[in-house]
């Protein structure tokens, strides 16, 4: 378990695309819980390997800080509706911009074991679906705001 340093807007690996998991070893879990701890650190619902750095098909996602979930090799399968508000990244820190998302996601991905697992996400876990498989294209929100990035207001956290 440790906290890893997060990579900032700038860094090219950020944008980069990552390579698919072909196995889980203890390395891999080791990164996954690293990623969690990374995450939860900085007060985020989500983060992507390339973030910290690793250009691995690996996204953590936890919308409610009580629901872990794992997704190796994401695929969004499915989208429908729209919804669209302030969105944020560990990338850019302070910042946020209004970005326009599917309101419903359908992926499919491998979990830890590498066994096959299909997730369906609405609202604000259909939006960190999206968010985190976007890193690993390297994609970043900015890129798709329909304004322009801007400071978070210090009371808006
Ligand atoms: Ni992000």
């Amino acid at each position: 378990m440790a906290i890893r340093k997060i990579r900032f807007e700038g860094d090219e690996v950020l944008r980069k695309k990552s390579k698919e998991v072909k196995e889980v070893n203890e390395k891999t879990l080791e990164l996954i819980d690293d990623m969690f701890d990374t995450m939860y650190d900085s007060y985020g619902v989500g983060l992507a390997a390339p973030q910290i750095g690793i250009l691995k098909r690996i996204v953590v996602i936890d919308v409610t800080g009580e629901d872990p979930i794992v997704l190796i090799n994401p695929e969004i399968i499915e989208k429908s509706g729209s919804q669209t508000g302030e969105e944020g990244c560990l990338s850019l820190p302070g910042k946020s911009a209004i970005v326009t998302r599917p309101d419903y996601v359908k992926c499919k991905a491998f979990n830890e074991a590498m066994e096959p697992i299909v997730i369906e996400g609405e609202g604000l876990l259909a939006r960190a679906i999206c968010h985190e498989t976007d890193h690993l294209d390297g994609i970043l929100y900015r890129d798709i705001a329909d304004g322009p990035v801007h400071d978070v207001e210090m009371e808006e956290e």
